[in-house]
């Protein structure tokens, strides 16, 4: 087996950067294809905390090559801060960092458009990032979109500039674009060097049997066409994303392990079948201190949703997954696990497809016992407490998918690796 994919399987947040760290020593490369600085990929590693927008979670292990595939859209100014930074860190870049040409350009205009769009929707919002993520996406659909490439052909770029902003209808002042043009070129000269094919890239790695880790931004309930749209991302976030999104046929996947909280949280608008407004969704907020790493919002709290969690694993394919944040669940009275969804008196079969329908869903639960003990030393299934042990045994049950991986703290280590144990 040589590639594998970690995919965030519910609203995003699952913590799978702590599954790539935990992952990444053996990764030849890591890979982001969809998504763009929306995401908050947070590692703690050695007493340091990295948060990780465009560049893929791999950067900290030296050896590995880290790359931006086709699919992300990429605010090159974001992108040349954080390359800044982790430089400042002594994090080195220079010959393991890779560019997709054809990746897609966030620009100033896409943040404007982006708020704009927000502002107008008022009560009606998606209650996005505001990374401009929608508009950039939008118009690689209309094919207005500048993409990395350009930057190397400067009157070509102008004169794409110019026909994305008429195409928004905007007239761009002579001043206004010729800041940008400059903005633009100083950005591209710091980061050209890593500007590459990346999908041959990829591909030949394959084919030399190097290891290749796709990196997921979001999750699959965010999916553009998968989720619980409109209050969804503009990327495909499923598996079948890593195809369009890297170049990557998908026989070059061998392997999709989806992560999953032990409950579960959702940023922004939408239903939530699992919502949790009381004081437990509070307590697991502060437990699991459940606030965005991209704009600081109060993550939306619930109890483990299994009925989606089966949904996402099989649009994904999962041969397996990873249960996250385990120990913020200790001390929590009052465990539940959804196992069904009813409309009236009417049991869904499936997770439904219309948001209307969503919203008025009655989750059937599952009580479960909790446990007091904090788990967070605990580095073997057989340290957790029953009642832990089994709710993780329930969720695997319900998913219908093997546990690999429960994550019991936010360090590399805190990890029970049930693959090392057989
Ligand atoms: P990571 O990779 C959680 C959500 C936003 C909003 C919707 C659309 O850290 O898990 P967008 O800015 O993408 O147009 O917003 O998607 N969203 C995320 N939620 N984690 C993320 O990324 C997210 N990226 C976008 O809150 O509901
Ligand atoms: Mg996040």
């Amino acid at each position: 087996m040589s590639s594998l994919a970690v995919l965030g399987c519910m609203w995003g947040d699952e913590a799978k950067a702590k599954i790539v760290d935990y992952l990444g020593d053996r990764a030849d490369y890591v890979v982001r294809f969809q998504g763009g600085s929306n995401a908050g990929h947070t590692i703690h590693h050695a007493g340091q905390k990295y948060v990780f927008h465009s560049v893929p979670s791999g950067i900290l292990y030296p050896a590995s090559k880290c790359v931006i595939a086709s699919g992300v859209v990429i605010d090159p100014f974001a992108l040349v801060d954080e390359i800044e930074a982790l430089a400042g860190l002594g994090i080195d870049f220079t010959d393991r960092f890779y560019i997709d040409s054809r990746a897609g350009l966030v620009l100033p205009l896409h943040q404007e458009l982006d708020n704009r769009s927000e502002k107008l929707l008022g009560d009606s919002k998606i209650g996005t990032t505001k990374r401009g993520i929608g508009p950039a996406y939008a118009d690689i659909a209309s094919r207005v979109a500048i993409r990395f490439g350009d930057l190397a052909y400067p009157d070509w770029l102008k004169e794409r500039v110019v026909a994305l902003y008429l195409h928004h209808h905007q007239n761009v002042v002579k001043s206004e674009l010729e800041e940008l043009l400059d903005r633009l070129s100083k950005a591209y000269d710091k980061l050209k060097s890593f500007v590459c094919a990346t999908d041959e890239l990829l591909r030949a790695a394959y084919m030399e049997d190097q290891y290749i880790l796709f990196e997921g931004a979001q999750g699959t309930l965010l999916d553009l066409s998968y989720g619980t749209y409109p209050y969804v991302t503009s990327s495909n976030t499923i598996s079948g994303g890593i195809c369009t999104g890297a170049g990557i046929p998908p026989r070059m996947i061998d392997k999709c392990l989806g992560v999953y909280k032990a409950y579960s949280t959702r940023v922004g608008e939408g239903p939530f079948p699992t919502e949790l407004l009381n004081e437990i969704g509070d307590k697991i907020r502060i437990r699991g201190n459940e606030f965005g790493s991209t704009t600081g919002r109060p993550r939306r709290v619930g109890y483990f949703d299994a009925v989606a969690a089966a949904y996402t694993a099989n649009l994904n394919g999962l041969d397996a997954i990873a249960v996250t944040l385990l120990d913020v669940l200790s001390g929590v009275e009052d465990l539940k696990i959804c196992t069904g969804y009813w409309i009236g008196d009417r049991r869904l079969e499936s997770f439904p497809a219309h948001p209307l329908d969503l919203a008025q869903v009655k989750p059937e639960y599952l009580d479960m016992p909790g446990w007091e003990a904090e788990i967070s030393d605990c580095r073997s299934l057989g340290k957790l407490p029953k009642a832990a042990r089994e709710y993780l045994e329930v969720i695997q049950d319900l998913v219908q998918r093997p546990i690999e991986l429960v994550s019991v703290g936010k360090d590399r280590n805190q990890t029970i690796n049930l693959l090392a144990k057989k």
